[in-house]
């Protein structure tokens, strides 16, 4: 089998579904705490929020963050040491994104398990790094005082609060495609949950 017919290594589904997990309960949480003090004229219904209080949120919060950091620190030090991000996530140029939105949209888009087109590489690669924004200025309006430098650098608690809130939207954006994009392509779900090929995958699908 050729390496782009693979499904992905056993770190990569582990890590990203031990992340996906941490980050739905970061979205639940987070909308927790935020309705405690919206930055925006509106609050987040009760039933998607997790934590039952401002207290109950933080406390899931700081959990999933933890498993989210550990997750996303052995997912990108594998990535980089096994040559997986070089491979498989390096992204194209944006002639081929256009050109890939373009199939995309006429649903004639090769999208083969095991094998990321141009416009998967632009939204994992584009979606990693809102990741690292997020955590990075989470921990800034977190301990604002002991990581000041950071909390400077996004230009004071304020802002970042909003930068926070604007990657987490992102984020939420990302998901909603990316799920979608996954249940129409089931073969790269079977691949992403079993680590082998869905059987009688071999025809390509189009997304
Ligand atoms: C919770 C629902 C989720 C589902 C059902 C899901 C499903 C999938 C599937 C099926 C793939 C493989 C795609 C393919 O082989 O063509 C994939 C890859 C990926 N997903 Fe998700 N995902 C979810 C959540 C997330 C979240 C929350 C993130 C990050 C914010 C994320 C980031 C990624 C990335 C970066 C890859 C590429 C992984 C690699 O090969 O290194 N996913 N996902």
């Amino acid at each position: 089998m050729s390496r782009s017919r693979r499904a992905p290594a056993p770190i990569i589904r582990l890590t990203h579904w031990a992340g996906a997990l941490a980050m739905l309960v970061m979205i639940g949480s987070g909308w927790q705490i935020y309705n405690a003090s919206p930055i925006l004229p509106f609050e987040f219904p009760t039933a998607v929020t997790l934590g039952g209080w401002l207290g109950g949120g933080i406390a899931w919060h700081f959990a999933a963050m933890w498993v989210l950091m550990g997750a996303g620190l052995v997912y990108v030090v594998y990535g980089a040491a096994s040559g997986h991000f070089r491979n498989d996530l390096r992204p194209a140029g944006p002639r081929s994104v256009v050109r890939d939105i373009g199939q995309a949209l006429r649903l004639k888009l090769s999208h083969k398990a095991g094998h990321y087109n141009a416009v998967q590489r632009a939204l994992y690669t584009g979606v990693l790094v809102v990741a690292v924004l997020t955590v990075t200025t989470g921990l800034s309006i977190w301990k604002p005082v002991q990581l000041g430098w950071l909390t400077w650098l996004f230009g004071g608690y304020d802002i970042a609060r909003c930068i926070h809130f604007a990657m987490m939207s992102l984020i939420v954006g990302f998901l909603l495609l990316h799920v979608a994009l996954a249940l129409m392509v089931p073969a790269t779900l079977w691949g992403m949950v079993f680590g082998r090929r869905m059987p009688d995958s071999d025809k390509e699908s189009a997304s």
